[in-house]
């Protein structure tokens, strides 16, 4: 899943502070995969449930990471990057109240930035078990439909049962924009874009636009 930008798109500085903040040591043997994008028909695959906790398993997950911090995203579904299995990671990157902010010129306007921190988290064969009946409405971007964004309703809170890359199985209840980003990485799950949820005229106006910016591009 991708947000709308905040911050300042001007200077790039919400791309810079996300590639180049945090970093664990896995990171040197990181690479960035390519994503696939609509109308790419693989990205309708129903993945398959992981099996095998082994060590493909975990360098995948942080080869997921690495592109999607690239790209700026905050969730990626493997499918994404051409590997159809139920693993999913999300990083919401908060802003870091902690950090000192950074000083930031552009167009001679100047100001401050609060730094983001990393909370990388991993979901293998997720589930969600009582979604709530209230309902959430958040714009919604894709790392799958770039530059698209638009209004979704989904359930404002939902309990998630997970295994991580060992295998072992948690369950938490998450509300706000993770209970949001997981229910749309877990809709990849199933071979669903959130640009699906939308109605057919709505769709097919954002298949267009996309069209044309490829073309202008
Ligand atoms: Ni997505």
């Amino acid at each position: 899943m991708k947000r709308v930008v905040e911050g300042c798109p001007p200077c790039a500085w919400f791309r810079r502070s996300l590639v180049v903040r945090g970093g664990c040591d896995y990171l040197a043997r990181m690479a960035i995969r390519e994503i696939l994008e609509v109308p790419d028909p693989r990205l309708k695959t129903v993945s398959k449930p992981v099996e095998l906790f082994d060590e493909r398993l975990k360098a995948l997950a942080a080869d997921m990471f690495e592109t999607m911090y690239a790209a700026s995203g905050i969730g990626l579904a493997a499918v994404q990057v051409g590997e159809p299995i139920r693993l999913l990671v999300i990083d919401l990157q908060p802003e870091d109240p902690d950090a000192e902010p950074e000083e930031c010129d552009h167009g001679g306007h100047h100001h401050t930035h609060q730094p983001t921190r990393r909370e990388p988290r991993v979901f293998v064969n997720p589930e969600i078990l009582d979604p709530a009946a209230e309902l959430n409405t958040y714009q919604e971007g894709c790392l799958s439909v770039p530059e698209i964004y638009a209004d979704v309703d989904r359930p404002k809170a939902c309990r998630v049962r997970w295994q991580d890359l060992d295998g072992k199985v948690h369950d938490e209840v998450m509300e706000g924009i993770m209970a949001t980003c997981i229910q749309h990485e877990m809709d990849h799950l199933e071979g669903i874009l959130f640009i699906d949820h939308l109605s057919r005229l709505k769709r097919n106006m954002a298949l267009k636009k996309l069209e044309k910016m490829r073309k202008a591009a």
